[in-house]
């Protein structure tokens, strides 16, 4: 073994460097008192310590479907990362290719903003694009209508924007209030606007497979990119939201409540007729081959293993939100509902979480109550109430978080057998169909129930199936390398937490939310299929199974060994980690939801076709070379000193 100290000593010059660098700048400040802090700033240490260290390792040598997942998932990023826009003609191109329109009006100042808060890339917000192109088949003026009208229904409130203010809303409540803060701080770059705000945790907007399809044809034929584009919203327009005033009824979106009832029975609808979902003969086979690996079943399209038309007829009656869910207040119509989560059949417009902008310590991240890596347990931890939909004595089995609590209880698991993957020689691995995960559950998993919550008429029937656990905060939870993310009856306001920490976030889920297209599975996180039926394959690749007899030939039917993978939960932990401090900040939640807002001006403005920043972007090049965008994501994964020393 060479010894490792050139590189640490090369560390270490690197942070004297930086700390003599700061203690100049500190006299210089102190020193000179006529020096203008807003010319000269304190530079932050942290810009000069690499965010996270390197994992040093190696990948194993062997054919576990798990290790080409990753090596895939490390492709796609290498091509996200390598072409991203690095400047503003750059940027502004590159939206007129992808959306056959120009920019907002606005959107320079956008990517002013962007660039000082360091946004890592600019160009990832497909998913506003997407959310509001349907909107292009409605004329702007109905837009705004609804948008008013909507104030005073059921499960919505208001925030309205006027002449660069954030004004009184009728409906109050904390989603409102957080909601406001968060445009104050970006409000003076606004247009006039009322935003219908969805106050209910489910999606309410679900508009038929056939009308959506319609929408988004007449959105193709609205693109243009006119040359003499005005990049200003238009002022004074009608039909806002007025106080006071008789609201007429002309846009009543027709509620629906279907709390309770089967979702599927109305989200096939909104399902092309060619899906599973409207196919009542497509087998499970067919729909797994869709997003499952032949081999260990494990994800290999996470947007189609949350996608209920391709999942729903075999997710149905398996999780709460659709099978019981305890509000769900739908429309077929489409109208202009801002909500926090949807599932794949919903019309909603996503912005980043109300959740994430409270300093709830039970949704924030902070690295004082984080361990390193090697301290961390070989245990897998989840803990939560019994939330996904409203239980009966003779229905829990159905829902999701009590599946999955089942799963990983090792007495309840001593009589089943799961289907895992197990290492035969030369590092390839088969189907081990038979494996009891009793005491793997038991030596390994922390799972729980922390109380018992909506049951009819009470929640006593649980008496004798849980045992209650003790809450885990953050502090205890990241004693573990593996977390596992599930659903509730919404979304999970912890997995920003979990993706910043250092474990491994493993994640279940049917929702969608405004981050979806940054965070990569298999690079970022570990997909975990919403059945759980692929749960014991991953923690046993993650952990390693050992069995009393050494490995052997293909036809054994011993008992099944794989090593452990340690080295590769690491490297997704640390990947995770250091790309959501790049693109999970809480200025990233500021930016996503300052571009939304400017498209939504636009798209309700009565001139929306008229408008738009039309330049090739070349009046910010000297802005450009003064915030050089921060370099790629560099490779965490550090080969052994012994391979690479390099003096
Ligand atoms: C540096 O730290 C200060 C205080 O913690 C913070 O307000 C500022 O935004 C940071 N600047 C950068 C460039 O990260
Ligand atoms: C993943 O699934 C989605 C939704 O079903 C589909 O649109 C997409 O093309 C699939 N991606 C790949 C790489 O197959
Ligand atoms: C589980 O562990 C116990 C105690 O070590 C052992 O007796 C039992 O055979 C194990 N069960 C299985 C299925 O390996
Ligand atoms: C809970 O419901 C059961 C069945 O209806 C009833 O027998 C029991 O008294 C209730 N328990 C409480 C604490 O209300
Ligand atoms: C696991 O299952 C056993 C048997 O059903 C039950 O007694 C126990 O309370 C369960 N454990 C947990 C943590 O729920």
């Amino acid at each position: 073994m060479l010894s490792p100290f050139p590189r640490n000593r090369r560390a270490f010059y690197l942070v004297l460097v930086c700390a003599v660098t700061s203690i100049c700048f500190i006299n210089l400040l102190v020193l000179t008192h006529t020096v203008d802090d807003s010319v000269i700033r304190l530079p932050n240490l942290s810009l000069f310590t690499a965010t996270t260290n390197p994992v040093i390792g190696q990948y194993a040598h062997d054919e576990h479907p798990i290790g080409d997942l990753m090596k895939e998932a490390n492709r796609k990023w290498l091509v996200y990362d390598n072409s991203r826009s690095t400047n503003f003609r750059r940027t502004v191109a590159k939206y007129r290719e992808k959306y056959g329109r120009h920019p907002p009006p606005g959107f320079k100042e956008w990517y002013m903003f962007a660039r000082k808060k360091k946004a890592h890339n600019v160009d990832d917000f497909q998913q506003i694009t997407g959310d509001l192109r349907p909107f292009w088949a409605v004329p702007p003026a109905e837009i705004r209508q609804m948008a008013a009208e909507l104030q005073s229904s059921d499960g919505i409130a208001g925030v309205q924007i006027r002449n660069k203010k954030v004004v009184y809303s009728p409906v109050e409540g904390w989603r409102v209030e957080t909601l406001r803060e968060s445009i104050n701080r970006i409000v003076q770059y606004l247009p006039d606007m009322d935003i219908a705000l969805n106050i209910m945790d489910q999606p309410r907007v679900m508009v038929s497979f056939e009308d959506t399809q319609e929408y988004l044809r007449t959105e193709a034929l609205t693109r243009s990119l006119p040359s003499d584009a005005q990049d200003r919203f238009t002022p004074d327009m009608n039909y806002l939201y007025k106080k006071d005033s008789n609201i007429e009824e002309r846009a009543d979106p027709s509620w629906t409540s279907i709390a309770g009832k089967l979702y599927m029975d109305f989200a096939k609808e909104s399902c092309d007729p060619h899906s599973p979902a409207r196919n009542e003969n497509f087998a499970l086979q067919d729909a797994d081959r869709l997003y499952k690996s032949s081999s260990g079943g494990f994800v290999t399209n996470f947007t189609a293993s949350s996608d209920l038309c391709t999942v729903g007829p075999v997710l149905g009656k398996n999780h709460g939100f659709l099978f019981s869910a305890s509000s769900n207040l739908i429309t077929r119509k489409l109208i202009p509902v801002f909500s926090e989560c949807k599932v794949s059949v919903n019309n909603d417009i996503l912005f980043p979480a109300n959740m994430y902008f409270l300093n709830d310590k039970r949704y924030v991240y902070n690295s004082r109550h984080d361990y390193e890596w090697q301290d961390k347990a070989d245990t897998l931890i989840w803990r939560g109430v019994t939330s996904g939909g409203v239980q009966l004595a003779d229905n829990w089995q159905h829902m999701h978080r009590q599946r999955f609590v089942h799963t990983t209880n090792g007495t309840e698991m001593s009589s089943e057998t799961v289907s895992i993957l197990s290492e035969t020689n030369l590092g390839q691995y088969r189907t081990y169909p038979s494996f009891n995960p009793s005491n793997f559950s038991l030596d390994h998993f922390d799972v729980g129930f922390t109380e018992a919550w909506g049951c009819i008429p009470n929640c006593s029937f649980y008496d004798d199936v849980w045992t209650y656990k003790k809450p885990k905060d953050f502090s205890e939870q990241f004693k573990a390398k593996y977390l596992v993310d599930i659903d509730g009856h919404s979304f999970s306001g912890r997995w920003r937490a979990f993706q910043l920490s250092k474990s491994l976030g493993i994640k279940a889920t049917i929702f969608r939310e405004w981050h979806d297209s940054r965070l990569f599975p298999w690079r970022h996180f570990v997909p975990m299929d919403n059945r759980y039926d692929d749960l014991y394959g991953l923690m046993t690749y993650f952990l390693g199974l050992d069995s009393p007899a050494s490995p052997v030939d293909a036809l054994s039917t011993s008992e099944p060994h794989i090593k452990s993978h340690d080295f590769e939960a690491e490297v997704i932990a640390s990947q995770s980690r250091e790309w959501a401090q790049h693109a999970l900040r809480n200025e990233d939640l500021d930016i996503y939801l300052y571009l939304l807002l400017l498209e939504y001006g636009r798209i309700i403005d009565d001139n929306r076709d008229s408008i738009g920043y039309s330049g090739d972007g070349s009046e910010l090049d000297d802005f450009d070379d003064q915030y050089p965008f921060s370099p790629a994501i560099r490779d965490i994964v550090t080969p052994p000193l012994s391979f690479t020393d390099e003096q």
